[in-house]
């Protein structure tokens, strides 16, 4: 007769039930015709101990020799054996349930531990089958996971069980940990911006699997699309597809991280979670001349560098009062419409981007004392220089956009073809004077007109 030994017990191992057994293989070794296991003892060098019993990890009962805990000799059969119980109940006899949790994985559910379990030994810990993980995993589960072009560091190293319980959870998809806590356990940096930005994006704080993919993507950083960044965003921002349609591009929307130049994704300290102050951002890019379709654009960080008399917007730090960062109907992404050239036969509509701050009356009186200061006497040279049928002056003939070395963004120079014509304007108290490649040079007075 022999006691079931069990080397060592662990929390979580159903005691009494272990109790039990002993007890009952103590009574039946005393009062139950000794089985033939027993008899000759499954483990005699001759028999299973040839096979069994040499992997690394051994199951407490198999290495206590007690076969008969889980077989149960047949009467009158040679050498046949049953089952003490079928599936999962032949291990909750020692073991605590493993199928009561809210959400249990279906083999455990079947009662097939030994899909997973070898019930006698193995050379992988927790006598599983294969190497806790993927290999695991996979020998059910199609591997999708690991085949992305972008693989999520856990996955990639095997973890699974880093995320997963392997028996039942709580949580859906038998999670360890619900939510973005799991995503948080790892990735504190990104909870703390959540947690200490004044603007937050709301799929973040709703749940990080909207964007990402726990697992792989093709998509760096394991975004949760085929394609590339953008198409994640307009799944959302879906108005935002239709900039892409219009005539006048931004490169900074398609090239490199697309939204992500500009946008954090996931919080930050400016309105609409831009990655730095608005100005700041466009000029972290043209602070260098960025190639546009036509030609290099200017620099503008420069420009504003060397002409210290800044317009009001940009004063205001505010490139977007002019541009739209997205994509525009209008030449170099205006909000309205502004002329492209020197001349242009005056129509108010065609200003309309000046005169969303400015008096359009500045360039519909002929005759004003204080509309504009551009008058000799009550003469107004803007109406007089702009509004014209043919050749009326566009303001850009005279003034800079972004900024100037002179008062009023006049500009040293306009180009006019592929001259740079220059303006050589000087002001003084009561008027003005200019002798640019137009004409001779002529000079106008609010208070004393000059007489042409
Ligand atoms: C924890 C329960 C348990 C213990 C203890 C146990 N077995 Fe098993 N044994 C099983 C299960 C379950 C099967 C598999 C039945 C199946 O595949 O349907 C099995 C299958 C077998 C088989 C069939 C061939 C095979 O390997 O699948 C043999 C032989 C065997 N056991 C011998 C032993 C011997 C010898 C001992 C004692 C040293 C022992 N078992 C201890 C549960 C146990
Ligand atoms: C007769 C009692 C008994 C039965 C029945 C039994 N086990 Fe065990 N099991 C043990 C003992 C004892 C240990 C060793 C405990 C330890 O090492 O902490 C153990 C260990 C394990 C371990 C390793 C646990 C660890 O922490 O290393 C796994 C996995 C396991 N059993 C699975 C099963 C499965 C699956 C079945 C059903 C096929 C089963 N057991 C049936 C008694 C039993
Ligand atoms: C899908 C595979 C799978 C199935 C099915 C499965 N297990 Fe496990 N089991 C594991 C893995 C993986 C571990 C190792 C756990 C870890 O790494 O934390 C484990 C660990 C264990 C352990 C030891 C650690 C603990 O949680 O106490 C026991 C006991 C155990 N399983 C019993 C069972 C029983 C009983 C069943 C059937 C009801 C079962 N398992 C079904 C995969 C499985
Ligand atoms: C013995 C087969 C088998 C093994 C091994 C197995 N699974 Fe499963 N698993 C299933 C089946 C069957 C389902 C249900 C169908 C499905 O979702 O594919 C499932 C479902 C799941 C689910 C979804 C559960 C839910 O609630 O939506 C997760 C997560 C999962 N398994 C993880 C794992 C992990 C992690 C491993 C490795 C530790 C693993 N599985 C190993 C058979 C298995
Ligand atoms: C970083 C945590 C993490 C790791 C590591 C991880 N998973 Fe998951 N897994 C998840 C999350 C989160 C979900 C739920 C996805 C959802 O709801 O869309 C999930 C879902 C699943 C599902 C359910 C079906 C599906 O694809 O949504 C399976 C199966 C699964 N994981 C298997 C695995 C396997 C196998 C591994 C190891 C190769 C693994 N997981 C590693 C977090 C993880
Ligand atoms: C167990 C720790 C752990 C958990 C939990 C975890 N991650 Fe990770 N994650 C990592 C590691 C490690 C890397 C690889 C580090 C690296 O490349 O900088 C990584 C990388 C990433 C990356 C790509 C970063 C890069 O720079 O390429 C993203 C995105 C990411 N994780 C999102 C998530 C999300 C979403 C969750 C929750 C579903 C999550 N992680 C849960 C550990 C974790
Ligand atoms: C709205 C979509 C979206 C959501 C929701 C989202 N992310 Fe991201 N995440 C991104 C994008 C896009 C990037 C790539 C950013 C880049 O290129 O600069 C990224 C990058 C990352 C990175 C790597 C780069 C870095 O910033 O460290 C990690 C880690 C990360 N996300 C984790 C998370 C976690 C954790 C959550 C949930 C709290 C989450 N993400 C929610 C879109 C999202
Ligand atoms: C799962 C849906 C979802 C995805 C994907 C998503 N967003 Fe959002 N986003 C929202 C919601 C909801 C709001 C808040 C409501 C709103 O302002 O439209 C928001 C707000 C914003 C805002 C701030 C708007 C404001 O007025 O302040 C910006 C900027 C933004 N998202 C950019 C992005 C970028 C860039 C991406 C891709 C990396 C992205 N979003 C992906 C749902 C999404
Ligand atoms: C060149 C920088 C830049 C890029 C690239 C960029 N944005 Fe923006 N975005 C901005 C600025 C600046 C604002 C604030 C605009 C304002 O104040 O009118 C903004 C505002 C937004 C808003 C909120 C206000 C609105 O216009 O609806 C959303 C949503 C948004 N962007 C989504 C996106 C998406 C999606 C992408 C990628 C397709 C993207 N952005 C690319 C600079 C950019
Ligand atoms: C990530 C770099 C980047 C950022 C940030 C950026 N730009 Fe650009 N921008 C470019 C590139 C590259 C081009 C040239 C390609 C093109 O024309 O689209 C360009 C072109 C332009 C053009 C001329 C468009 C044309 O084709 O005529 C204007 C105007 C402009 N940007 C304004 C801005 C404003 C305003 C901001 C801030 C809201 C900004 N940019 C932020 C990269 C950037
Ligand atoms: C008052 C309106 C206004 C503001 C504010 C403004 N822009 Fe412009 N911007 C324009 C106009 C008008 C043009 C077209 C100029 C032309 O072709 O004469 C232009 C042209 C540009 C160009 C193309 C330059 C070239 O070489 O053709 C870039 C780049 C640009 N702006 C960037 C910016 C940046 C960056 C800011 C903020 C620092 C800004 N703009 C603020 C009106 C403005
Ligand atoms: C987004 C609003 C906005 C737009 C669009 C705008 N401006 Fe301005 N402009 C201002 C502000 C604000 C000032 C500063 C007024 C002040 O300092 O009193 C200013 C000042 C000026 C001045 C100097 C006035 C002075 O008294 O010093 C001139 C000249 C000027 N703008 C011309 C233009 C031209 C030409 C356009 C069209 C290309 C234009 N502006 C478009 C807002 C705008
Ligand atoms: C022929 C040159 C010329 C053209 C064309 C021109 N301006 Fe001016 N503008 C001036 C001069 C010179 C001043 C400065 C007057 C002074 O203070 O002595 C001025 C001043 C201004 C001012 C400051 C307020 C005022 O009127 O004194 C604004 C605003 C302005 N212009 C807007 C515009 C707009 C908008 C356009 C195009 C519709 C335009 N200008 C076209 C030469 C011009």
């Amino acid at each position: 007769m022999r006691v079931l030994h069990l080397s060592h017990t662990r929390p979580g191992m159903n005691l009494s039930l272990m109790a039990g057994i002993a007890y009952m293989v103590v009574i039946f070794g005393l009062t139950a015709p000794p089985s033939r296991a027993k008899e000759k003892g499954c483990m005699d060098a001759k028999c299973h101990a040839k096979t069994m019993g040499k992997k690394k990890w051994v199951h407490g009962p198999v290495a206590a020799e007690a076969c008969d805990a889980c077989h149960v000799a047949l009467p009158k059969k040679k050498h046949k054996f049953k089952l003490a119980a079928q599936d999962a109940e032949l291990c909750y006899g020692c073991h605590d349930a493993q199928n009561t949790g809210k959400n249990i994985h279906p083999p455990v559910e079947a009662g097939e531990c030994i899909s997973c379990h070898n019930p006698h030994e193995s050379d992988n810990q927790f006598n599983l089958i294969a190497p806790s993980g993927p290999e695991l995993c996979f020998t059910c589960h199609e591997d999708d996971k690991t085949k992305q072009e972008y693989v999520h560091g856990p996955v990639a190293v095997g973890e699974c069980a880093i995320c997963h319980e392997p028996h039942s959870s709580p949580n859906p998809s038998l999670l360890r940990t619900s939510g973005n806590e799991l995503c948080f356990e790892c990735h504190t940096e990104i909870q703390e911006a959540l947690g200490s930005n004044e603007y937050v994006h709301p799929p973040a704080e709703d749940s990080c699997l909207n964007c990402h993919d726990p697992h792989g993507s093709p998509v760096q950083f394991q975004l949760e699309t085929k394609t590339n960044l953008r198409d994640l965003c307009f799944t959302c921002h879906e108005e935002k597809k239709q900039d892409l349609t219009l005539p006048v591009q931004h490169g900074a929307v398609t090239q490199g991280k697309e939204c992500a130049n500009c946008h954090n994704p996931h919080a930050g300290k400016f309105a609409a979670m831009l990655k730095l102050e608005p100005m700041d951002l466009c000029l972290s890019c043209h602070n260098r001349p960025v190639q546009a379709d036509d030609r290099p654009l200017q620099d503008i960080a420069k420009l504003l560098k060397e002409n210290p008399d800044h317009h009001g917007p940009i004063r205001q730090k505010d490139c977007s009062g002019c541009h739209s960062p997205h994509g525009s109907k209008y030449f170099r992404l205006l909000n309205a419409v502004y002329p492209k050239k020197f001349y242009a036969p005056f129509k108010l509509e065609n200003f309309a981007l000046c005169f969303t701050c400015h008096e359009e009356d500045n360039v519909l009186e002929e005759k004003t004392t204080k509309l504009t200061n551009f008058r000799n006497g009550d003469r107004n040279l803007h109406f007089l220089h702009v509004n014209r049928v043919r050749k009326g002056r566009t303001c850009r003939a005279c003034h800079e956009t972004h900024a100037s070395t002179h008062s009023k963004h006049i500009r040293d120079a306009v180009p006019f073809g592929k001259w740079s014509l220059p303006l050589n304007f000087k002001t003084h108290d009561t008027g003005g004077s200019c002798k640019p490649g137009c004409h001779k040079e002529k000079t106008y007075d609010r208070i004393k007109p000059v007489q042409y």
